[in-house]
């Protein structure tokens, strides 16, 4: 399915982001009395996670997964869940039994991919739909940690371990393609012209095997949320959907 795409200063991709994870918590709270997400960590949390936990939202009934973990302890600076817990989680006073950390830091990464498999289908069932799904891009083209080219893009388990990742470190876990895709609503969010050229050809290139490329084109509902330097390779305009704009040379 074609995204739609907008493209503003950080501070309204923000809001935007706001008002459209609100609308996903009501409509899912409406048919099923929960709220599924999974997050990402980067420049993604540093800039929507404070945001985000001021929502007027029931956290009590909001089940806070993870796209990826860095094999870091939880303590760690590295860590996309101490981001979470510093930016969001604690500042809104998340329960403790919302949160499903994603276990990257014990010996066993494959052990813990498992375990955390078993934990998406506790809560979500079987198949595992997550209602939100939030990802920033790589400068490679990556989501979560599905890098270009990596055994992981290609596995149908829900989780599974990374040993090479080509961003440091290279042990990670992450959410396979099957997950994010099916996700009810998937958002994406770029910044910086250094992200320009993999958001052109997701976008623009119906044949791109770039992991973007992957999770948008089979993502029901998807949303691209791009500044000006992240979509400076687009045709230039405000809210589009992909597809209607030309590259600009
Ligand atoms: C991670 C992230 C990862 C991130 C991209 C983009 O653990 O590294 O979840 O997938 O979203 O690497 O990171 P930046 O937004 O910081 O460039």
């Amino acid at each position: 399915m074609r995204p739609e795409l907008y493209v503003a200063e950080i501070d309204a991709l923000v809001e935007r982001l706001a008002r459209d994870l609100s609308a996903e918590y009501a409509r899912a709270i409406a048919e099923r009395g929960v709220f599924a997400l999974a997050l990402p960590g980067g420049s993604v949390a540093a800039h929507a996670f404070p945001v985000l936990a001021t929502l007027p939202l029931d956290w009590g009934r909001t089940h806070f997964f993870w796209v990826d973990e860095r094999a870091v302890p939880a303590s760690d600076s590295e860590s996309n869940y101490a981001a979470a817990r510093t930016l969001w989680l604690g500042p809104a006073r998340v329960p403790a039994t919302s949160v499903h950390r994603m276990p990257a830091d014990g010996p066993d990464l494959a052990a813990a991919a498992v375990a955390y498999s078993q934990e998406l289908t506790r809560i979500l069932g079987a198949p595992a739909r997550m209602d939100f799904v939030l990802l920033g891009v790589g400068q490679d083209g990556h989501v979560a940690s599905l890098f270009p080219g990596g055994a992981a893009l290609a596995d149908a388990r829900l989780v599974v371990a990374v040993g090479d990742a080509p961003k440091p470190p290279s042990g990670r876990l992450t959410l396979t393609l099957p997950v994010l895709a099916q996700a009810a609503r998937v958002v994406v969010m770029a910044f910086g012209q250094s992200k320009a050229a993999v958001i052109w050809e997701a976008i623009e290139r119906v044949d791109s095997t770039l992991p973007l490329a992957l999770v948008l084109r089979r993502a029901q509902r998807g949303l691209v949320l791009l500044d000006d330097g992240a979509a400076a390779s687009l045709a230039r305009g405000g809210e589009r959907t992909a597809g209607l704009r030309q590259p600009k040379n």
